[in-house]
């Protein structure tokens, strides 16, 4: 996301109409829902300095503190009490105009005159809600409940897309060529490989390309009753470059949030053959392997000896102590079988 907010000067809703696109952003390009919320709820302080903004997600038959901006809070309301909790109950926003007019109201802060709380879904029920207060009375109205509201749909969409649930996280991301004009051979050991991770229970996570290998791979998933998530960057997408059969396409604003993000969702990482964009991919990986910034294996798939001169060049880095440790952050394997038997591994 952008490093720096842009506010717009002007009405309330010009300010949430240039505010919007910004939280579709921080929710687009982050993964993690403590991480998210705690970027909207800045978002919102920066934007328009309310008293209070945060969330609070549902726990249980509770609502627990989340990520916020403003005073100390109350760290758990009950279902139906006070407005957030009944805002959980009926599932809806509620404005309130005068807090001390509401009955149940809980006073985090004796400054609160009046508040707005927005409750966000995931997967068709309430998981949590957006609350803000103000010290004026009759801050808020339909414009707050109709911006706010959008905004909550936006991350409820996200979190119902799978945004942090970290556990079922089973992506592998396979690195390989763009192009098609290649021997057939490679183009067929992509498609068993795209077969192999989606019979295996995983997600196959790639570049998303409709050409070469890539196209290949995603092919031999989608046969297997697999789901693949592709990681394009914006140009590409906007090129057309996409593969049409995706089962998620994800926009990314960089080749290196790409990297990043397809590295975030993936439990190991396999590269088959390929040209520069696949060696930047494997080398980087193992960079991040070797440095504990990615725990899952990598795996180097030396498809008829494709690879062999950059597996000699790794010898070399390891016979003359360029290798720390001297092991390599790679497995090197000749067949797609064997790649995901090495993957499977240590399964449960
Ligand atoms: N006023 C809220 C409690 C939360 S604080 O405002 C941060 C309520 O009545 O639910």
């Amino acid at each position: 996301m952008a490093e720096e907010l842009i506010v717009a000067q002007g009405s309330k809703e010009e300010k949430y109409k240039a505010l919007i696109p910004q939280i579709e952003g921080i929710v687009k390009y982050e993964r993690d829902k403590v991480a998210v919320m705690a970027n909207i709820s800045a978002a919102l302080m920066e934007t328009f300095r309310f008293l209070w903004v945060g969330f609070y997600s549902v726990d249980g038959d509770r609502l627990v503190l989340g990520p916020f901006q403003g005073p100390l809070a109350c760290t758990r309301i009950a279902y139906g009490k006070g407005v957030c909790g009944t805002a959980w109950a009926e599932s809806r926003t509620l404005v309130v105009p005068d807090v001390d007019a509401f009955p149940g109201h809980i006073a985090c802060s004796s400054s609160s005159r009046s508040e707005i709380v927005v409750p966000f879904f995931q997967d068709g029920a309430v998981a949590g809600v957006l609350d803000i207060d103000s010290e004026s009375l009759a801050t808020f109205d339909d414009t707050d409940a109709l911006w706010l509201g959008k905004a909550m749909e936006i991350f409820g969409a996200s979190l119902s897309s799978g945004m942090g649930k970290d556990s079922e996280r089973n992506g592998v991301v396979v690195y390989c060529a763009s192009s098609s004009e290649v021997p057939e051979k490679y183009l067929e050991a992509a498609r068993e490989t795209g077969r192999l991770i989606a019979e295996a229970g995983y997600t196959l996570v790639t570049g998303g390309g409709y050409r070469g290998l890539m196209a290949s791979t995603i092919d031999g998933a989608l046969e297997a009753g697999g789901k693949v998530s592709g990681v394009l960057p914006h140009f590409m997408i906007e090129r057309g470059w996409a593969h049409t059969g995706l089962t998620t396409c994800l926009d990314t604003p960089s080749m290196h949030v790409r990297k990043q993000t397809m590295a975030d969702l993936s439990v190991a990482a396999v590269a088959l053959p390929g040209g520069i964009g696949t060696l930047d991919e494997l080398c980087e990986i193992m960079a991040w392997r070797q440095l504990k910034l990615f725990s899952g294996k990598v795996v180097l798939v030396n498809i008829d000896g494709f690879f062999d001169p950059l597996v000699d060049m790794f010898g070399k880095i390891c016979r003359e102590g360029f290798m720390r440790g001297g092991e390599l952050p790679v497995k090197i394997v000749s067949t797609p079988q064997e790649a995901i038997e090495y993957i499977k591994g240590d399964r449960p």
